[in-house]
């Protein structure tokens, strides 16, 4: 073979794979170019070293050159090829986002319904006057019960009535008749009236707060009892407040939560921390539910904050939410507040 029939050979090669790999459109088409012009068994590059042992072996080192030209042509020809259609297909990932289609709706929560009625409450009481007071779920026994006008041996303490906390003991140190914990002075708080305590020991007088939050008993859940329950407390202490004042409070209070129509009713009570006491009726349907208790601040509390007797007196209440929630949204199973199925939450 001639030489310069070799290298018209090796250029037109040149050439035409060139072209082929700066057109394919895809990875796939690289890749046949690939197998078409530098496939090891049959492809045009090989057919092209084949003819180069045809050159006269005087002008063979010449033709040997050209191939190998030839050959790293291809070869960066192909490699460009494969990184373009590689660049290629990115904006093609991109092009899948389609802003015209309707978006992954996002799931928004929403209160609980328990919450929704505290925040109403709370703005109901507002209206009246009476600022929001917090205190702690773990409280101490003071708080709970001896400020309370509580004394030790009253069947409220009674171990079986609270949930008490308790202290792990070290392994070595636990005794045979306690099985590795020791009981410690605190508990989870039974009711809010901790928090008439708390706000009395830190205010003088006028005193006109409400207090919403948990508190806890070991009753067996059913649909009207459950172990973690709110109430919604409310204390005023000033000078020549009465049991009238505390009627019209919760008459107010009543029907801003439920309707003008509601009425209540007052029945004889005792509660260790007020006297008198009352249990607080509200009408419905017809008939009267409990919604919680109330008094006149009994003169031994307000004397265990170092309120002076003979200046103030108060009245104070605590209402039991899930009931007040219950009624507003005309659920009979309070036991629905607490299953976090969001079936029933969502429809609040
Ligand atoms: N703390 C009482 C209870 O949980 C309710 C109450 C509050 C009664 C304030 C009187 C005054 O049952």
């Amino acid at each position: 073979m001639k030489l310069a029939d070799f290298l018209n050979e090796a250029d037109r090669l040149a050439e035409e794979a060139q072209a082929a790999f700066a057109t394919a459109a895809d990875a796939k088409a690289v890749e046949a170019a690939r197998v078409h012009f530098l496939g090891q068994k049959s492809g045009r590059l090989r057919a092209v070293q084949k003819d180069l042992a045809l050159v006269a072996p005087a002008e063979r080192a010449a033709a040997g050159k050209r191939f190998n030209e030839l050959k790293r042509r291809l070869e960066a020809a192909h490699k460009a090829a494969v990184e373009r259609v590689a660049v290629k297909t990115a904006p093609l990932v991109r092009r899948t986002f389609d802003p015209t289609l309707p978006g992954t709706p996002l799931r928004l929560g929403r209160l609980h319904p328990i919450t929704q009625t505290i925040e109403e409450l709370k703005e109901i009481m507002g209206r009246l006057g009476f600022s929001v007071a917090d205190g702690p779920e773990v409280e101490d026994l003071w708080h709970n019960f001896d400020a309370l006008n509580i004394p030790p041996e009253h069947p409220a303490r009674d171990p079986l009535d609270n949930f008490h906390l308790c202290q792990k003991l070290p392994p070595g140190e636990a005794a045979e008749d306690a099985p590795g914990y020791k009981p410690v002075p605190f508990l989870l708080r039974t009711q809010t009236s901790t928090v008439q305590i708390r706000v009395m020991e830190q205010r003088r007088p006028p005193v006109r707060i409400i207090s919403c939050g948990r508190v806890y008993r070991p009753d067996t859940a059913d649909a009207t009892h459950f172990p973690m329950f709110h109430q919604i407390e409310g204390l005023m202490v000033d000078r020549g407040v009465t049991l009238a004042h505390l009627k019209s409070t919760l008459q107010l209070f009543a029907k801003s939560a439920f309707s003008e129509d509601v009425q209540i009713r007052f029945r004889p009570s005792f509660f260790p921390f007020t006297e008198p006491s009352v249990e607080v009726d509200m009408s419905w349907q017809g008939g009267w539910i409990e919604m919680g208790g109330a008094g006149m601040v009994d003169p031994n509390v307000l004397q265990a904050v170092g309120y002076d007797t003979e200046e103030v007196t108060g009245f104070a209440f605590g209402l039991g939410i899930e009931r007040i929630a219950a009624r507003r949204y005309g659920i009979t199973d309070i036991r629905e507040f607490f299953k976090n199925d969001v079936r029933f939450l969502k429809q609040f």
